[in-house]
């Protein structure tokens, strides 16, 4: 018999799969099963250690009142440099930038503030799964757009006509996307960027893995002179900068947006952690350092999505889609079995953790992190080699 019946604010809310897919494989491994984890959302290395040493000054100096609610004025400086010196965009305001604890912060407060009951908001699929729950929390109805592989995993501007309505308020953009790794390439996002301005729709653009590009370097909305001002960039340091503990993301767009996601967060959480803060700050405030960290990640990274393509396609019965960013292999599987089932038996028979495709909206495909020590993924090939096999 249960306590109590939830209220409608969540009653039809459930907890991260991707969330608890971790932890399960982290309880096995904690109970000495060798899993070889390839199931998380993040890098598996540390943060640079020049980051790592202001958040711990932050803490030896005091640094520990409540920070101002829309984030350290040195950090909204930072990123609004940070942002000047990475895209094509010669001038953002720090005062159009809010620091939230992590993107994922960032982009509830985006969605609460502009989003509600009767709106529609447009979501390529595969997506990250806190999407279209953000949305719904939202009470606003998240509009599934399917992109096909063959289509390289992303939107045209006919499938998102074809699903823009009255309702139509919003479109979620993630590229360098999660979990396929797909990037939109510089015409498509301008086309779509049009489109959007045209109708009057946001554009919340999730970059949080535009520095993590293989092919060519992933274009951010701040590179799109057609923009309309309904934009708002979002990003953070959890993969680039491998701080995800840290939780700090933010968005930037118009002020009075930022406004009012500040509002809401001084309603909920307050200012993001200030040590953390410090920590971002110094990740993104000199370039030099910043870029030889970026640097070093994408071609430990790319080494990785290099060897692990190359074995992938050894294997029958499972095929990886090239990403063209991030840090994921995402693989489709063949004989209509379900992908959720398939994990549960990679975890039993293999102990190899991934995430089932379902919660991104994509049945029938896993992904695997590669963002692990190169053993890690040698291992975890070679165990999904014998469970193919
Ligand atoms: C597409 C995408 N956006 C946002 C996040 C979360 O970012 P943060 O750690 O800044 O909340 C993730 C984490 O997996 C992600 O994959």
């Amino acid at each position: 018999m249960p306590l109590t019946e939830f209220s409608p604010n969540v009653a039809r809310l459930e907890a991260s799969a991707t969330l608890v897919l971790a932890a399960r494989a982290r309880k096995l491994r904690a109970a000495g099963v060798p899993v070889v984890d390839l199931s998380a959302g993040e890098p598996q290395y540390p943060a640079p250690p020049f980051a790592a040493r202001a958040g711990i000054r932050a803490v030896e100096e005091g640094k520990t009142g409540y920070p101002p609610t829309s984030g350290l004025p040195e950090l909204r400086e930072a990123i609004a440099r940070y942002l000047c010196e990475t895209t094509a965009e010669e001038a953002v305001d720090p005062g159009a930038v809010i620091v939230s604890a992590g993107v994922k912060q960032s982009l509830f407060n985006c969605c609460y503030a502009l989003f509600g009951a009767g709106d529609e908001v447009l979501v390529p699929s595969p997506f990250w799964p806190s999407y279209t729950t953000i949305v719904r929390l939202a009470g606003a109805a998240p509009v599934i757009v399917e992109t096909t592989w063959d289509g390289g995993f992303v939107p045209t501007v006919e499938d998102l006509e074809a699903a823009r309505t009255a309702q139509t308020r919003g479109l979620m953009l993630n590229s360098p996307g999660n979990p396929t790794g797909a990037v939109i390439p510089p015409d498509l996002l301008r086309e779509i960027m049009a489109w959007a301005e045209r109708h009057g729709i946001w554009v919340l653009s999730d970059e949080i893995y535009r520095r993590l590009a293989y092919a060519a370097p992933a274009p951010s909305v701040f590179d799109i002179a057609e923009r309309g001002e309904r934009t708002i960039l979002l990003d953070g340091v959890s993969k680039a900068f491998c701080m995800p503990g840290f939780r700090i993301g933010y968005a930037v767009g118009p002020q009075e947006v930022v406004r009012k996601m500040a509002d809401l967060q001084g309603q909920t959480t307050s200012g993001a952690v200030g040590p953390s803060q410090h920590a971002a700050a110094a990740a993104l405030g000199e370039s030099a350092p910043r870029e030889t960290f970026v640097d070093d990640l994408l071609s430990r990274l790319a080494e990785l999505r290099g060897t692990g393509l190359s074995r992938f396609a050894e294997i029958d019965g499972i095929e990886a889609f090239p990403p063209d960013g991030a840090l994921y292999f995402y693989a489709r599987i063949g004989g209509g079995a379900r992908s959720l089932d398939v994990a549960e038996r990679l975890l039993a028979d293999v102990q190899v953790a991934c995430m089932p495709g379902e919660p991104f909206g994509s049945p029938g495909h896993l992904r695997f992190n590669f963002a692990v020590e190169p053993e890690v993924l040698e291992e975890g090939l070679e165990r999904i080699a014998g469970f193919f096999g």
